[in-house]
């Protein structure tokens, strides 16, 4: 009985309203309250969005419209990404993403009638990037979403201060994809797909010291905080990765480094939310068997800030 129940908790649930979560909705479950200026979710679709975990969701492997997502060594899923532009945009508005890879942040905004902007160093995503909205969703799609060429270091002082109404993105994890290939990437030459983003210098996975990598992301998200319209949120997907035989709590070091970071005139990043993000279906790799306990990492972090400003309140 015990395992039964065990087991039933464990199982992905569909995401559904409960009587608690209708109740704490209140009037307006069913329903977008007026009030709400920042999505078009019904209160019961609010509060469902509010839990600190959610599981991955992605279209499987085999799946025409994954093939140009698995050339990339590391996108996140264009339907977790959406999940996030529904909660913290309402249809019309801009999203940035200043490592846009192939482009998953902006076939989750095509797909949700939201505008993106997308930078990316290496001309080999951004290309496709181009070409996954152009096949996977509609050519004429394009005209809502600016794929810009470049180093994001650079384009993004260039653009204008509060303009922005959501920034979403994953970075590059450092430079652990230059290190020995591991099972993962082993499988990935096997297949002759790319295992590290560029040779660029200039690409944030290119860094030699993981402190200097830091600093340039710290500085980097700031930036995107500056382009952020005030209130507005910012949400960056990253993962705890190992590094030789060290663990890096990458979204502690992060979060760290983040907290109250300068976001423009007289505003900072205020954290607001760790979500889990699951990967219960992926498969588990004998890493350190049968000598010593070297984790499965099968989850990532969603770090959610918000812009807020740093004027003292009234008394
Ligand atoms: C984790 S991946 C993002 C993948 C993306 N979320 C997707 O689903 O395709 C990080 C991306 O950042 C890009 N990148 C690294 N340094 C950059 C820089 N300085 N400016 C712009 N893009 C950069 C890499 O080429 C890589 O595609």
């Amino acid at each position: 009985m015990a395992n039964q129940q065990r087991k039933s908790r464990e199982r992905p649930k569909v995401e559904r309203p409960t009587p608690e979560t209708q109740d704490a909705a209140g009037p307006s479950e069913r329903s977008v309250d007026p009030r709400n200026q920042l999505n078009d979710l019904t209160g019961a679709e609010w509060i469902q969005e509010t839990k600190s975990f959610v599981f991955q969701k992605g279209l499987g492997a085999a799946h025409p419209h994954a093939q140009i997502e698995r050339e990339h060594p590391a996108p996140f899923s264009y339907q977790d990404v959406q999940r996030l532009v529904l909660f913290f945009t309402k249809p019309g508005s801009t999203v940035l993403d200043p490592f846009g890879g192939v482009g998953s942040t902006a076939k989750a905004c095509a797909l949700s009638g939201r505008k993106s902007i997308s930078i990316e160093l290496s001309k080999k995503w951004h290309d496709l990037a181009i070409r996954r909205i152009r096949t996977e969703v509609n050519p004429r799609e394009l005209t809502n979403h600016q794929f810009v060429r470049g180093d994001s270091t650079k384009i993004l002082p260039t653009m204008k201060e509060s303009t922005i109404d959501f920034v979403v993105t994953s970075p590059p994890y450092w430079s652990i994809l230059g290190k020995k290939p591991d099972h993962k990437a082993g499988e990935r030459v096997a297949r002759d797909l790319a295992t590290k983003y560029s040779d660029d210098p200039r690409d944030l996975g290119n860094i030699a010291s993981y402190d200097a990598f830091m600093t340039q992301l710290v500085s980097l998200v700031s930036e995107c905080g500056r382009v952020l319209a005030p209130k507005k949120y910012l949400a960056l997907v990253v993962s705890d990765f190992r590094h030789g035989n060290r663990l890096f709590p990458f979204h502690a070091d992060l979060t760290t480094r983040l907290a109250g970071v300068a976001a423009g005139k007289n505003h900072a990043l205020a954290l607001q939310g760790i979500k889990a993000l699951l990967q219960n279906h992926k498969g588990l790799k004998p890493y350190g068997y049968p000598f010593s306990y070297v984790e499965n990492i099968h989850h990532q972090y969603i770090l959610i800030f918000q812009k807020q400003s740093t004027d003292s309140p009234r008394k």
